[in-house]
C-alpha cells in the first residue's frame, strides 16, 4: 500500500500548507498541533486570532507556529472580493454581496487556495458535505477535460496474510444520481485514485443484477456504462453490471459470471448511485472493520477534501496528509 509513510516522505521532501475551515475545532487543533510538531504540512487555521487560540489553550493543544488568518482583518481581502466576484460574474455577484459570501470560513478559506496562499484545504468538521463541497466547485471548479467533480473512499483493513486489504468505492458522496457518461468518469477517476493507494484496479459496475439476471432500467443504466467505460479505457479490467456478491466471491462469479477476470476478484466498485454509495462504504466501514478515508475528492482543480461531521483527530490527521500529497 502506498501508505502515509510514502505520503509523508513526499510532502518531507516538498513541504506543503493546508488550510482549515475551522480553526475552533478541537479535533482540528489537535491535528494541527500534531502537524507542526513536524514540518511537513503547515497548517493555515481560519478564524479569529483570539478565539482559535483561546480554543487550543482551553483544549490543552500547543500550536505554536499556526498560521491563523481571520476573513475580518485579512489585508488581501479587497483583492479576494474582486477576484470572487470575476469568478462570479456570470452569476451577477457585487461586491457587497461577495463580502458577506467570503466572511463564511467556508468560502474564505476556499479563496485562500484560489489565491494560490494556501496549497489544499480540509473542511467539513462542523459543515454538511454540501457545504464544504459547494464553494469548491464554484470557486475552485473542475479539472480541464473533465465534466463532474466526484469522490471515492479508500477502505483499509489487515488482510490474512499480512498485508493491507485496500479496496476503493464510488461515488459515495457528491453526485446524487449520476448518468452513464458519469459513471463511466467516476470509474477512470476513482481507478486512479486506487492506484495512488497501491491498489490494481478490478473495476465492478455494481447493480442488483449480473449481467442480464434482472431487468429494469437502473440494470440498464449500470451495463451501458461498464461498456462504455471498456471502451474508454481498454486497459482497465472492468465488468459490469455485477451484483455484489459476483463481484467479489470467486464461487459465486463462477456460477453466475464464468470466465470474467474481474468477478470474483474486484477491488474497485462503482456505485449506481449516492445512496447505494453512501450505504455500501459504511457497512464496509461498521460491520466489515474497514477504515475509510474520504471522500477524496475526484476531478477537483485543486485538492480540497471533506471531513465527515463525526470525524475524530486522528482521521482529521490523515486526512490532511492525504489532501495535501494529492498536490
Ligand atoms: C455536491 C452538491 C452539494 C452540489 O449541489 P448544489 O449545492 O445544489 O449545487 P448546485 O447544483 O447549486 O451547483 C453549484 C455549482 O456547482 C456545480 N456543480 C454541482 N455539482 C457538480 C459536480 N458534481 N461536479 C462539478 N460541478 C458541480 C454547478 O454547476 C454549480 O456551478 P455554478 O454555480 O458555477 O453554476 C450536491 O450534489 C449534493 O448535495 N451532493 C450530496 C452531498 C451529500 O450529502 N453527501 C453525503 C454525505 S458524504
Amino acid at each position: 500500500m502506498y501508505g502515509f509513510g510514502t505520503m509523508i516522505e513526499q510532502l518531507k521532501k516538498n513541504p506543503k500548507t493546508i488550510v482549515f475551515t475551522e480553526g475552533t475545532d478541537p479535533r482540528i487543533l489537535e491535528a494541527a498541533s500534531r502537524l507542526l510538531a513536524s514540518s511537513f504540512l503547515h497548517p493555515i487555521l481560519v478564524g479569529n486570532e483570539e478565539d482559535v487560540l483561546k480554543a487550543a489553550e482551553e483544549a490543552g493543544y500547543n500550536i505554536r507556529g499556526a498560521q491563523i488568518i481571520d476573513s475580518n482583518h485579512y489585508d488581501r481581502f479587497d483583492e479576494m472580493v474582486e477576484r470572487f466576484c470575476e469568478i462570479r460574474k456570470n452569476k451577477g455577484m457585487t461586491p457587497e454581496e461577495a463580502r458577506k459570501v467570503l466572511a463564511q470560513p467556508n468560502y474564505f478559506g476556499t479563496m485562500l487556495v484560489e489565491m494560490g496562499v494556501a496549497d489544499s484545504l480540509l473542511g467539513g468538521a462542523t459543515y454538511s458535505t454540501a457545504d464544504t463541497v459547494r464553494p469548491a466547485l464554484q470557486i475552485i471548479k473542475t479539472k480541464p477535460g473533465h465534466s463532474i467533480v466526484s469522490s471515492c473512499f479508500i477502505l483499509v483493513r489487515p488482510g490474512a496474510t499480512g498485508e493491507n486489504e485496500v479496496l476503493a468505492m464510488g461515488d459515495c458522496a457528491i453526485n446524487i444520481n449520476p448518468t452513464e457518461d458519469e459513471l463511466v468518469e467516476i470509474a477512470g477517476e476513482t481507478a486512479e485514485c486506487a492506484k495512488i493507494f497501491g491498489v490494481d484496479p478490478k473495476i465492478a459496475f455494481l447493480s442488483y443484477s449480473t449481467l442480464g439476471s434482472g431487468k429494469g432500467p437502473d440494470v440498464e443504466k449500470m451495463r451501458n456504462a461498464a461498456n462504455k467505460a471498456k471502451a474508454k479505457y481498454p486497459s482497465l479490467p472492468i465488468e459490469g453490471e455485477l451484483q455484489f456478491d459476483a463481484a467479489v466471491s470467486p464461487r459465486v462469479a463462477r456460477t453466475k459470471c464464468p470466465g470474467s477476470t474481474v468477478a470474483g476478484h474486484a477491488n474497485t466498485f462503482i456505485f449506481p448511485d449516492i445512496n447505494s454509495g453512501n450505504l455500501g462504504y459504511k457497512i464496509a466501514q461498521r460491520m466489515g472493520n474497514f477504515e475509510a478515508y474520504g471522500p477524496i475528492l475526484l476531478g477537483l482543480n485543486a485538492p480540497i477534501n471533506d471531513l465527515s461531521r463525526g470525524c475524530n483527530a486522528i482521521e482529521v490527521y490523515s486526512m490532511a496528509i492525504i489532501t495535501a500529497a494529492l498536490v
